[in-house]
């Protein structure tokens, strides 16, 4: 498995953003040689580029230009303070889900009048501080949702502005963690219970009607899904100017898939450039747009830097024991998903073979890649591609691991946005007991 043998020839497709290439033998990331900032910062280490993330960003711009558009970062995909604020600066707002996610929007220096509060499940408290922030819009998810809100904006004095999530019922054809937009999904208000649920919230006086929501899925590939919810949402929109309940925007949600493998969906402003034309068909263009997308601006702007510890040869596999892991890159062990695996400086030395790549976890499921195929050894690099959404914010302290550290791309720049996680940090909130 070892032996020098056939040259292996670097692999040179790599799914993702065009900032991520081989240059002289090594894989850089902007003008970044990624072996030298693992060897610098050390391994696990999340790497972004900021200028991938503003192209995706422009994809989006691009699409919507000369239109009312807010375009609020999704930021569960990653709410690393130096990733929000680099699209803060960008003029985003952001689709947060909970009072902490506030807080890092506050902290990044966002423009909170620009933040939509997406949730099943916000508490009192959370509705309080965002009521005392002063942020854009709550997108409500249940009527029981909108009495208690009511309620709290009442008891500060105060209107709460308010959409509600509509599940369109669609198909997003995703996998089911992450497909949200049909009827069995704990998401929104039923399509035909919606202009009740309406009449409802234009009746509490603690609220103040703003805009209608939707958000059918993550990962989607297709333009169809996206068409089908946007002509139920008109559906509704139409009756509810009907019933003289007037908004002022409509949010179609995030969900934008990328190209993790051999995946292809439609670029932001050919998807955009469809959508707009049915809005335009139907007679809605002129409406303020908003939407959430997360993993479409970021993951496929990050890599995740992992060292190989181990080769273990085996009867049925071969395992590539590196030292990033499930507690680092979930996704895979969640998911099922793919994550393209390639060397950080390509070997022709060394002959390939398949290995599962795996991490350090006592858990079967602790895998990154399954079945693939690399020339390594043991003290090489590789890098975890299209790894900058929905890793290092779902990443885990499991086995007392602690998270990695993350650096931002600009140029020839390299910023820290995170230093690597130590044993006292994770120990820092508790205490022996004392008797
Ligand atoms: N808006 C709402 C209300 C959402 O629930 C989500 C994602 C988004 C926007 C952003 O969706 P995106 O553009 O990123 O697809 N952890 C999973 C993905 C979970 C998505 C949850 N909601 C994964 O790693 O695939």
């Amino acid at each position: 498995m070892s032996s020098a043998t056939a040259p292996a020839a670097p692999r040179t497709e790599l799914p993702g953003a065009p900032q991520l290439a081989y240059r002289d033998g090594g894989l850089h990331l902007e003008e970044a040689r990624l072996e030298v900032l693992a060897q610098a910062y050390g391994t696990p280490l999340f790497v972004y580029s900021k200028a991938a993330m503003l192209a995706a960003l422009a994809a989006y711009q691009h699409g919507f230009a000369g239109r009312a558009v807010q375009i609020c970062y999704a930021m569960k995909a990653n709410s690393s303070l130096g990733v929000l604020q680099v699209f803060a600066r960008a003029g985003c707002g952001f689709d947060i889900v909970s009072g902490g996610e506030l807080a890092r929007v506050l902290a990044a220096g966002g423009d909170v009048g620009k933040v939509i509060f997406s949730g099943v499940g916000k508490t009192r408290a959370e509705m309080r501080q965002a009521l005392t922030a002063g942020i854009g819009c709550f997108n409500v998810e249940s009527e029981a949702e909108l009495d208690v809100l009511s309620d709290v904006a009442l008891s500060m004095g105060l209107t709460a502005p308010v959409s509600i999530r509509v599940n369109p019922n669609v198909d997003a054809k995703t996998h089911p963690y992450i497909s949200t937009g049909l009827k069995g999904n704990k998401f929104g208000v039923a399509h035909e219970d919606a202009l009740r649920i309406y009449r409802h919230a234009a009746s509490l006086k603690g609220l103040r009607v703003v805009g209608i929501d939707c958000h059918i899925g993550s990962q989607i590939t297709e333009t169809t899904p996206y068409l089908d919810a946007m002509d139920r949402v008109l559906d509704l929109v139409a009756s509810m100017e009907h019933a003289g309940i007037a908004i002022e925007h409509i949010d179609f949600g995030g969900g934008l898939g990328i190209n993790y493998n051999q995946d292809a969906p439609p670029a932001a402003d050919a998807l955009w450039r469809e959508l707009l034309a049915k809005l335009d068909a139907r007679g809605y263009g002129g409406k303020k747009l908003m939407i959430e997308p997360g993993r479409s601006l970021v993951g496929n702007a990050g890599v995740c830097l992992t060292e190989v510890l181990y080769l273990k040869p085996g009867e049925q596999k071969n395992f590539c024991v590196i030292d990033a892991a499930m507690n680092d890159l979930p996704r895979p062990a969640m998911y099922q998903a793919f994550h393209a695996i390639v060397p950080l400086a390509p070997r022709r030395d060394i002959q390939e073979a398949t290995y599962d790549v795996v991490g350090p976890v006592c858990e079967s499921g602790d895998w990154i890649g399954r079945d693939r195929t690399l020339a390594v050894a043991a003290g090489d690099r590789l890098a975890v591609l299209s790894a900058g959404a929905y890793c290092m914010s779902m990443a885990s302290n499991y086995n007392t691991r602690g998270r990695a550290a993350e650096l931002l791309v600009d140029g020839a720049k390299v910023h820290v946005i995170r230093r690597r996680e130590t044993a006292a940090d994770q120990m820092r909130h508790e205490q022996l007991i004392q008797d």
